[in-house]
């Protein structure tokens, strides 16, 4: 069952999900992938990360769309052909892609305990008090998909997860919040919706109009 799910987040936004349970040989002849994709393909050396990039050709698909309509920028950001804004994240057994109208930023990661142990490096800690050590894991776990998920709007060198992307207070349960990107003197906010699939965390940051 390798479309795991196809969900709307709003009115112009989608999100695809991805399952990866074929073999690299499936993947690979199930997909026509441009020149500069094989290419890049060549390039990874792990079988994982090779069927996390196959797999996002299988979404495409998926969402009426093939490789040939993709194409990245100088910064590794992608980007569709007609205009419409695209966010890719993948990570072991799962591939994910969001496709909107807005300026979006997602990523997926899977819960582990290391995200928690690095979480004064990357986040404000005080956001963690109170909960029990598992939801400690899922809730920095989803701070840092917000982080990534601000980072790949705003794609600007210098931008640093501690000193300048931050999150509002917000419990598991509500399943969204705000984030402020405070840098080079101006504060920018983004709306943020999350959600679990199995053992990983979901985020979606969405540049608010200016
Ligand atoms: C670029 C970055 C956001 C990718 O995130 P990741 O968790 O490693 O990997 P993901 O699977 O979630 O995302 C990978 C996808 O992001 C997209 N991407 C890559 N660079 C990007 C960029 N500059 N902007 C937006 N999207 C980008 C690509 O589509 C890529 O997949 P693909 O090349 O197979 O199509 C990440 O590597 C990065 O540089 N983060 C900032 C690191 C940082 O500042 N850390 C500070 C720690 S305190």
């Amino acid at each position: 069952m390798p479309l795991l799910t196809i969900k709307e987040l709003n009115s112009t936004t989608k999100l695809w999900v991805w399952k990866i349970s074929e073999t690299w040989d499936e993947l690979f002849q199930s997909v026509v992938l441009k020149d500069v994709s094989l290419a890049r393909l060549e390039t990874m050396k792990s079988e994982s990360h090779q069927k996390g990039f196959l797999s996002v050709r299988k979404l495409l698909i998926s969402a009426g769309y093939t490789d040939f309509d993709l194409y990245y920028d100088e910064f590794g950001k992608p980007h569709l052909n007609d205009g419409k804004h695209i966010t890719i994240s993948h990570s072991f057994e799962f591939s994910i892609i969001v496709i909107s109208d807005e300026v979006i930023g997602a990523d997926l990661e899977l819960l582990k305990e290391k995200t928690l142990k690095i979480a004064p490096r990357f986040m404000e800690i005080f956001h963690l008090e109170n909960l029990s050590h598992y939801e400690q894991m899922k809730k920095a776990t989803v701070i840092w998909g917000i982080k990534e998920s601000v980072f790949k709007i705003k794609n600007e060198p210098g931008i640093s997860f501690p000193l300048h992307i931050f999150e509002q207070q917000f419990n598991l349960e509500d399943k969204k919040t705000i984030a402020e990107l405070r840098f080079n003197n101006k504060t920018e906010y983004f709306d943020v919706v999350f959600d679990f699939i199995e053992d990983y965390v979901f985020v979606c940051a969405f540049e608010k109009n200016k």
